[in-house]
Parts: C-alpha cells; structure tokens; sequence
C-alpha cells in the first residue's frame, strides 16, 4: 500500500533503494510497558529520568567512601522479594520493604535511598514496586557495563502495608537459610549462586554491622568490600572464595556466626561457588536468570506485563491543535534510535487522514507531509558503554485542514544517498485520533507562587462530533491518598478523582466543539498525568489517557513547539 508513496517520497534523490521496518519491532502504544520503556532505554540526555546516571560507573558515591547506590539498589530489591512464600502466592517484589523498616533484618540506608532515587517517577504506570525492579536492572546494567541487561517487565502492584518478616539475616544457620530460600522459590543450588550474584558489588557497612565489620572511625563510613572488583558485576567474588584469598566479611570476618556465605558457599561441597569462579560468562548468565526471577517473584494474581522491548521509532510527544482558520496544527516529537540514522539522515512524517485510508500520491487532498528537525541538545544516551540505544528526538509541525483530519502517520529515513526506509509501527502507521484532543494553545497551568502548593489546570479539549458523546466528556485526574499512618508515607497510591467538562462553544465551520475544566489540586508532589475520556451511547466511548501536566503552558517544563 505504502510502496507508490514511498517512491514518491525518494524520486528527488538519485537513488531510490526502500525497504520496510523489520516486522518484529514492539507496536505502539501499550499501556502497559511505554512509561517503563521511555524509564528504562532513555537514561541520560533530553528530557530524561536521569535515575540510572546515580548507578553511572557503578561507581562509589561522591563523599560517601562507603556507599555504591547500584550495590544499594540490588540490595534493596532482594529484601523486598525476600518475604515472599511462593507456596502461599504472597510477598515477593510489592515494595512493602518500604513499610519493614524497623526491623533489625532489614538495616542499613538502601531501601530509603533507592526510594529517593526512584519516587518522582512512580505512576499508576509504573509502581513503586516495578521502579524497584528498574533499579536493580540499572545497577547490574552498570556494574556489568552493559554486558548484563535483566528483562525487565511491568505490572507489579505495591503493598499497602507491612508483609510478613524473613529477610536472611548473617547469623542464621545454614538450615534456616536454605530454608528460606526455599519459600522464596530458590532451591540449595540456586541459593549459593544468588547470594554470590548479590556479593559481587558493595559490601558491608561498619555503621550498620558493627559486630561483622568492626567500626574504625565513627565520623567516616566505611565498607568491607566483598572482592577485589566491587565496582564490577563479575565473578571475583567466587574466584576469590575458592583460591582462599576473599576479603568478604561474611566469608571470613572475625565474627564467626556472621560468616554466612562460607556456609552458603561450602553447603554443597563447594561445587556451584567452583563453577561460577571456573567461568565468567557462566557467572553472569546464571545472575541475569537468578535476577530476573527474582524480580519477577510477585504475589498471586498479580499479572506481569511482556518484557519491555525498544521501540525503534516513538513518538515522543503529539500534539494536535484546531484553529478558528479551519486547519489543524499538528506538531510533536518523534524518538528515533541512532542505529536507524546517518550523519545527515532526513526525517519525515506522512500524515493518513482522518477516513483512514492511507494517503497515497494520488490521494485529494494531497496527503500531508511533515519534514522533522532535531538540535544538539535533542539526543540520549544510557549509562553504559554496551548501550541498547541511544537517541535522537526529531521534532515537526505542520497544518491539514480540519476536514481532511489526521488518523495516524508513518516515519520516513531517508540518507544521504536516497536510500529511504519507512516505520508504520507493524503495518497501520502510529495511531494519532483526532476526535478527543487537548488544546496546549487555549490551555494553562497556574504554578503556585513560592511557599504555596496549589496548581491549577485551565484545560481545553476539542472534542469532534460532540453530540455522540450523550454520557459527556469528562478528565480523570489521580491523587495520592494521604497516608493514614505518618510511618507509611513512603508509597504513593492514586484514586481516581472524576471531573466533567462543559461544553464552551463550538468552532464555527467545523465538526469541533471546545470543552473545558479548571482543576485545582492542593499539592505539589506526584502530579500524576491525567486521562481524558467521552462517552455515548451503545458503548462508545473515546479516551486520550496518560496526559502529563509538564506539557501545559506555564509549567516548569512545558514544551514550546
Ligand atoms: C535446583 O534447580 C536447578 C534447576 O533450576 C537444578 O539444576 C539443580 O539441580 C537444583 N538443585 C537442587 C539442590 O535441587
Ligand atoms: C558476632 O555476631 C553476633 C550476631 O550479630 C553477635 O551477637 C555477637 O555479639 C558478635 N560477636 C562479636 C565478638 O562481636
Ligand atoms: C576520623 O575521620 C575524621 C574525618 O575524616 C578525621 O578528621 C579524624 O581524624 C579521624 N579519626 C581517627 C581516629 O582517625
Ligand atoms: C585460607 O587462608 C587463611 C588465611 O590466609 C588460612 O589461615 C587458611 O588456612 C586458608 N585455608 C585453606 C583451606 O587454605
Ligand atoms: C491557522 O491558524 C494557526 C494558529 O493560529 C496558524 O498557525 C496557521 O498558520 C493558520 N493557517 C492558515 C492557513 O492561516
Ligand atoms: C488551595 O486550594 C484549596 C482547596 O481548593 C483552597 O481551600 C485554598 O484556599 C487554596 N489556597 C491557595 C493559597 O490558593
Ligand atoms: C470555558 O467554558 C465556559 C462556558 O462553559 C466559557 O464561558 C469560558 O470562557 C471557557 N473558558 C475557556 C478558557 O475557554
Ligand atoms: C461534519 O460531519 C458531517 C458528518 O460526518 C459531514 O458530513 C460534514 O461534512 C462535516 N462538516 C465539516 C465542516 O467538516
């Protein structure tokens, strides 16, 4: 269908070599795993989290001599897991540690830290539980320097409260550790090998364990590193075991009853610890099982999405605004992965209208064509040398008219030797609807002056063909419940707060009607995105969800195109 477009598209250049997108690539949108991807594959750059830049290098934390935040992000995300009874479908990684910090198996900072590193980010998209599993997919991504990328999946669902005790602990015997284990879904052999993938990075803090790590000098934090290559995700810490020359605090510390890893190690004669000192790549291949399995340890009924997959083209940002002039601007961001780009590689977006019938060079009216531009600044990166992707954000703007409408489009690369390839997201272009759509022009967002913490949204959505949508047209914004216990702050969980929109005015000449809604919310934190829904009859219903606020017009980030 796209073939004679194609074409078209390239007949300026001399050579006219096309080839479609290889079918297999993810399509877009899914709820379920887009917040995820961007959180997971955009690291470091435009726009970006910037949470992995903590784990960069694997490295020990500036002032802190002590302290590595990716040993501290592992850490974290095995004692949240290690309550959970695989047999009873209960515990696992639901971020409930964050509600276990006053017991004495789970001290030290990391739980606090990788909660800190990770909170402004928890959506109903993207649990804290599930930030907990990122966190540690960074932190093995950084330590291994790329060579150990853990799937990563999304769906887990945060406790509300506090889960039943049974973190390890160093004094236990090995009785009671394999028993452990056991619950967590990890037999004999499996418990040797992830405890060595869990004492590859870090190591013990004097502050923390003073009974394991004697504390030399209260005033600076110290660690007793468990190998020789604490900043590496690599097998040392067995090698340095078996030739007897391991430094590991719970190998061979003073203390006697804390040395649970030479019993873990030595509790099948030695035999799993020798294979992974024998073989690196066997080392890392059984972490990156043994660590996928363990963030994957969920309770019962708890449904994990698909591992999350790179999109190789995604739109970044869309946005779709009528004007009195009867035209509609379409402009956005679109995030192309490098690998697809050359020096001087030209982008541009071919527009289907509305009736859905792809835009071919014959179509009347003309099918719209959108040439994308990028800048320095647009690009990122991850935190490791082996990096999946990196990126180049590419933004367009350009008009159709109102009745022509816009239903999806497709991206073009062409190089410099006219060689174009196009991505129609699996075959049908990227959806763009235009029938329920947020007016960033005739919308704004008031920020509170300094010391206050209201913000109010001024909201504007077109909505085409108003009359169907006889059950209204209303936002739903979600709030974080206030938590009922001061202890119990540390978790957001969102309720729905439903608002309708009036009906404004129509645009005159067109089949759009402006809707609107002011907003107030009373605090500054987890301004959560919005969704935006019309209903009608027999089932109809239209939504345009996942609205973030950063976009609006006044807010600290909006963007201007
Ligand atoms: C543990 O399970 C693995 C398979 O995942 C198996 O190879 C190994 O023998 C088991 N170990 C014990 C002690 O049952
Ligand atoms: C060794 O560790 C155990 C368990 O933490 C503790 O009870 C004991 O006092 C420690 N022994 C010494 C000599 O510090
Ligand atoms: C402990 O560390 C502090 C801060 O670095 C230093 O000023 C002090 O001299 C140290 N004390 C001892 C006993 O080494
Ligand atoms: C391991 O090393 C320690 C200290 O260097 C030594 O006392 C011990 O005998 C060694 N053990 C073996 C099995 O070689
Ligand atoms: C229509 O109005 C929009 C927004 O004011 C403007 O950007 C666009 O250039 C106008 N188009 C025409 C054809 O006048
Ligand atoms: C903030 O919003 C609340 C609830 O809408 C309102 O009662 C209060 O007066 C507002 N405060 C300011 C400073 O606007
Ligand atoms: C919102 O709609 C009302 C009518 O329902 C109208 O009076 C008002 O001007 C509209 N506000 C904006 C910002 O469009
Ligand atoms: C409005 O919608 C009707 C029914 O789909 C269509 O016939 C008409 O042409 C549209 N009007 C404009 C101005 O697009």
């Amino acid at each position: 269908m796209f073939l004679q477009y194609i074409l078209l598209a390239a007949l300026t250049a001399t050579v006219t070599l096309w080839q479609l997108a290889v079918a297999t690539d993810p399509v877009w949108p899914n709820d379920k795993t887009d917040e995820l991807e961007r959180l997971l594959f955009e690291q470091e750059g435009f726009r970006t989290s910037e949470i992995a830049v903590f784990a960069k290098g694997c490295a020990v934390a500036l002032g802190q001599p002590g302290r590595i935040f990716a040993a501290e992000w592992l850490r974290n995300a095995y004692h949240d897991m290690a309550t959970a009874d695989v047999l009873a479908g209960t515990g696992g990684m639901d971020a409930s540690i964050l509600y276990e910090q006053d017991r004495d198996e789970n001290e030290g900072d990391a739980f606090l830290e990788t909660r800190a590193a990770v909170a402004d980010f928890q959506t109903r998209r993207s649990s804290m539980a599930d930030l907990f599993a990122l966190a540690l997919v960074f932190a093995v991504g950084a330590c291994s320097d790329g060579d150990i990328l853990v799937p990563l999946r999304g769906g887990r669902v945060d406790a509300t409260g506090p889960g039943p005790s049974g973190v390890p602990q160093p004094h236990e015997d090995i009785a009671s550790h394999t028993a452990s284990f056991a619950r967590q879904g990890f037999n004999a052999t499996e418990m040797i090998a992830l405890v060595a993938c869990g004492h590859t990075i870090g190591g013990v803090h004097d502050k923390d364990f003073p009974t394991i790590v004697p504390v030399k000098n209260s005033s600076v934090e110290n660690s007793q590193f468990f190998d020789t290559t604490r900043s590496h995700f690599d097998n040392r810490v067995a090698i340095e075991f078996v030739d007897n020359t391991t430094n590991n605090a719970l190998a061979v510390g003073a203390n006697t009853t804390t040395r649970s890893d030479q019993r873990i190690f030595t509790s099948d004669g030695g035999k799993m610890i020798g294979d992974m000192a024998a073989s690196n790549d066997y080392f890392t291949s059984t972490c990156s099982r043994l660590l996928e399995r363990m963030i994957n340890t969920v309770p019962r009924g708890v449904v994990l999405s698909d591992v999350v997959e790179l999109y190789p083209v995604k739109p970044w940002f869309l946005n779709l605004g009528v004007s009195e002039n009867r035209t509609m601007t379409l402009s956005g961001i679109v995030r192309i992965a490098d690998a697809l780009l050359t020096k001087s590689s030209q982008v541009r977006l071919h527009f289907n209208p509305r009736s859905g019938k792809p835009c071919s060079a014959t179509s009347n009216p003309p099918c719209a064509v959108a040439t994308a531009t990028t800048a320095d600044s647009m690009k990122s990166t991850c935190v490791y040398t082996k990096c999946p992707a990196t990126f180049t954000y590419f933004q367009f703007k350009t008009s159709v008219p109102i009745s022509q409408g816009v239903s999806s489009f497709i991206v073009e690369i062409m190089d410099e030797g006219g060689a174009a390839v196009t991505y129609d997201n699996g075959g049908n272009g990227f959806p763009w609807p235009d029938t329920l759509q947020p007016q960033l022009q005739l919308s704004h967002v008031d920020y509170p002056a300094h010391g206050e913490f209201n913000i109010t949204l001024h909201l504007v959505v077109a909505v085409l063909n108003a009359e169907q949508f006889t059950s209204g047209i209303e936002a739903i914004f979600y709030e974080p419940t206030e938590p009922t216990d001061p202890q119990f702050e540390q978790i957001a969980h969102f309720s729905p707060v439903t608002v309708p929109l009036a009906m404004s005015n129509k645009l005159e000449g067109t089949n759009y009607t402006f809707y609107n809604l002011t907003y107030t919310r009373t605090r500054l934190d987890h301004t959560h995105p919005f969704d935006v829904v019309a209903k009608g009859g027999d089932g109809v219903e239209v939504s345009n969800t996942f609205n973030d606020w950063l976009k609006f017009p006044g807010s600290p980030l909006a963007i201007d195109i």
